[in-house]
């Protein structure tokens, strides 16, 4: 099934919804969400107020909530949710939230969701303590469901998907500085580190709403397909974007010699001098380095290559929403996946 696109394509296209209109395809579950964030705000709390100061850091303007969004509305798509819809929207934005914390360690970010991270304002040790409170929260938080069996279930699967997550962010950290990494295995990291908790947060959605297997399978390979075409978004944002409107570092990639869809483009569409010139901008990151690097890849085509394939993984996230029955909840999640190849924030 092939949905028609909500925008049209090229160079006379409608801006796909970014940042805050994002909110605007949550609408239907608006209110659960609104529930989420108060849930949220309620278990990050500490009697010590420099803990309490801590763990509320970033909440306070919060990011896009697009996995909680995620659960709520694959749940709405097959039925009416339930309070276990809630609790999981919390615990897997809290595993998100996790990642992201030890992730700014790693990539040395100053910046995140408009304001300082964790590891600039208060260093590295707290960042590891604050990522660690948080997966271990969440996961206590999804074995309180009250059917026994289902939280158990719950655990399972945000246990695994947590672990290939990691598993991600640990193969991409070994392959800093790897210059000839190939698309393949760009891939089979961002499907890890990213697309997975989205497929997740799917098939957790479905699952608690009572969806059959073949219905929960197609909404997780949804989440999956959406999470692929997310993350190639979010490394070409990280080439093009601008600081004030993704809210986080820009330039991280190149800082730390990730390579990237459209490095991996433009790398292997290029020869002699100006391959060489790359290899050397990749090889000492500098300051001017994301100017330059960003000027040859627009210029190659890289920029186009890596919108091109983000589109095609929203397309197929929507291919699998056949599984639905025509409706507003279907249309909404379509837009969803489109948004996501095409953000700028
Ligand atoms: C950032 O995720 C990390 C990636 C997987 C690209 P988001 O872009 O969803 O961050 P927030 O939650 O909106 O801040
Ligand atoms: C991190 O990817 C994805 C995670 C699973 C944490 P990035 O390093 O590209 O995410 P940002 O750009 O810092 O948000
Ligand atoms: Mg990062
Ligand atoms: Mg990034």
């Amino acid at each position: 099934m092939r949905l028609p696109l909500p925008t049209k394509t090229g160079s006379d296209a409608t801006p796909a919804p970014t940042g805050p209109a994002v909110r605007l395809l949550f609408n239907t579950v608006g209110d659960a969400l609104a529930r989420v964030e108060e849930r949220l705000q309620a278990e990050l709390r500490s009697d010590d107020p420099r803990v309490d100061a801590v763990v509320r850091h970033g909440y306070r303007l919060g990011g896009k909530r697009l996995r909680p969004a995620l659960v709520l509305l694959a749940g709405d798509a097959i039925g009416s949710l339930t309070p276990d819809h809630d609790l999981l929207a919390v615990v897997v934005e809290m595993i998100h939230t996790a990642t992201l914390v030890h992730d700014d360690v790693l990539d040395e970010a100053s910046l995140r969701r408009h304001v300082d991270t964790v590891n600039a304002r208060w260093g590295n040790e707290t960042s590891v303590l604050l990522g660690d409170f948080l997966f271990s929260h969440a996961f206590y938080l999804a074995s309180t469901i009250e059917d026994s069996a289902r939280a158990a279930e719950a655990c399972r699967l945000i246990g695994r998907s947590t672990n290939r997550v990691c598993h991600g962010e640990l193969r991409q950290t070994l392959s800093e500085g790897e210059l000839n990494l190939s698309e393949a295995d760009y891939l089979a990291i961002i499907d890890g580190k990213t697309a997975e908790l989205c497929a997740c947060c799917c098939r957790l959605g479905a699952l608690f709403a009572g969806a059959d297997q073949q219905v929960t399978a197609g909404l997780e390979a949804y989440g999956r397909n959406l999470g692929m075409a997310f993350q190639i978004a979010d490394d070409l944002l990280d080439l093009v974007g601008e600081e004030e409107e993704t809210g986080k570092t820009a330039g991280a990639d190149l800082a730390k010699q990730k390579i990237t869809l459209p490095l991996i483009y433009t790398r292997d569409s290029l020869v002699n001098g100006p391959r060489n010139s790359l290899e050397t901008w990749l090889r000492a990151p500098s300051t001017t380095s994301r100017a330059e690097v960003r000027k040859l890849v627009e210029a190659v085509g890289g920029v186009a290559y890596a919108q091109r394939r983000a589109q095609e993984y929203a397309e197929l996230a929507v291919s699998e929403l056949a599984v639905l029955p025509a409706g507003s909840a279907r249309d909404t999640l379509a837009q969803l996946a489109y948004f996501a190849s095409r953000r700028d924030a």
